[in-house]
């Protein structure tokens, strides 16, 4: 099985744009004819409410076909079951998407208890099958559709099933809004992360060391690379009744932040974001561009006319596109995609 690259937005604090920023990007690398699956690992879902309506999301859940959503493929899994085939919605060109589903947050105790088991001498496998269970599926998933690359969101938490979501990443990126709450999140992501690095490597020398291993030669884990490659900042999270200059003062102390705590560097920068290389792009404050793309069910760089998109509206289409097109081209040289 050739590995795709999996590429993962993390941040532990909710509403900084992160499910949006996914969905758009998604939309643009499938423009560009790569071939992309979208996971989604949050409970919440909003990213599958993003590219399906109410009625097919209700479909699913109610039929809970095995394989039809993150949590149908790990449900045989808390049983004695292994892991189902993933089923994927086709929701546009080249995009593929598998479900999430709010049932998910059950998972997290299976995660928990079987994370110390992992490191035990014997009974290796069914741990360590169950903790690399997301990445197993996520790679069945590119294989069965050819895809060029995974695209995963998760909740805004340091909890078991992010954890294995990171075990399962190749490459993280951090949307950040501009404020205390993201700050505090961005001090405490760097040491998680590079926790999790090293624990998920243990368990990996701990699986060769054992004998077991003797038993699966055929079996893959993933690498646990969680490779940060930069962070974005959210203009939109300004609350509009604060003035520039907080956001100035939130937004410049990020470089310092993220070369500290990601970074793991002992830093004395005055660098301001806009300088920082780190910064993938600060994502513009789209306004009703917003609404008027959630209702017709497309990226707002796709709005036409007929949608409503006229006079500076459509400006802000084609700065949106640019915006985007952008954003996915410094990200595909950072994993090394080719457009
Ligand atoms: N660039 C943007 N401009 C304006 N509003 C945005 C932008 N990105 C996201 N939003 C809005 O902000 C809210 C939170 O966004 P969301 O993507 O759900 O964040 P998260 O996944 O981090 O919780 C949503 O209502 C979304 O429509
Ligand atoms: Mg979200």
């Amino acid at each position: 099985m050739t590995q795709k690259p999996v590429l993962t937005f993390f941040n532990n604090k909710g509403g900084v744009g992160k499910t949006s920023l996914i969905y758009h990007l998604a939309w643009m690398y499938a423009g560009l004819r790569k071939r992309v699956v979208i996971a989604d690992l949050d409970p919440q879902a909003n990213l599958t409410a993003a590219f399906l309506d109410e009625d097919s999301i209700e479909k699913i859940w109610e039929e809970q076909a095995e394989g039809s959503t993150i949590y149908q493929c790990v449900k045989p899994l808390t049983g004695v079951g292994d892991i189902a085939e993933p089923k994927l919605q086709n929701v546009g060109t080249d995009l593929f998407l598998l479900p999430g589903d709010v049932n998910l947050s059950s998972y997290e105790d299976t995660l928990s208890s079987e994370w110390p088991n992992s490191m035990a001498d014997n009974n290796l496998y069914r741990p360590m099958r169950i903790l690399s269970s997301f990445w197993q599926i996520m790679q069945k998933a590119a294989e069965n559709v050819q895809a060029d690359i995974i695209l995963v969101d998760i909740g805004p938490n340091l909890g078991a099933i992010n954890r294995s979501v990171l075990i399962a990443t190749d490459y993280v990126i951090i949307p950040l809004g501009a404020d205390l709450f993201s700050l505090q999140g961005l001090k405490n992501l760097g040491p998680t992360l590079r926790s999790w690095k090293s624990l998920w490597q243990k368990r990996l020398d701990n699986w060769t060391e054992n004998q077991e291993a003797n038993n699966y030669p055929v079996i893959q884990f993933p690498k646990g690379k969680m490779e940060v490659i930069g962070y974005l900042c959210q203009q939109h999270s300004v609350r509009l009744d604060r003035p520039v200059k907080a956001y100035e003062k939130w937004v410049n102390r990020i470089p310092a932040v993220y070369r500290e705590a990601v970074l793991n560097e002992t830093t004395n920068t005055t660098m301001k974001q806009k300088d920082d290389p780190y910064c993938l792009a600060t994502v513009r404050h789209y306004r009703s561009l917003i609404p008027m793309a959630q209702e017709n069910r497309k990226p707002i760089f796709r709005l036409t006319s007929a949608d409503g998109a006229i006079g500076s509206h459509a400006n802000a289409v084609l700065d949106a596109k640019n915006d985007f097109h952008e954003l996915a081209n410094k990200i595909a040289s950072k994993i090394k995609i080719e457009l």
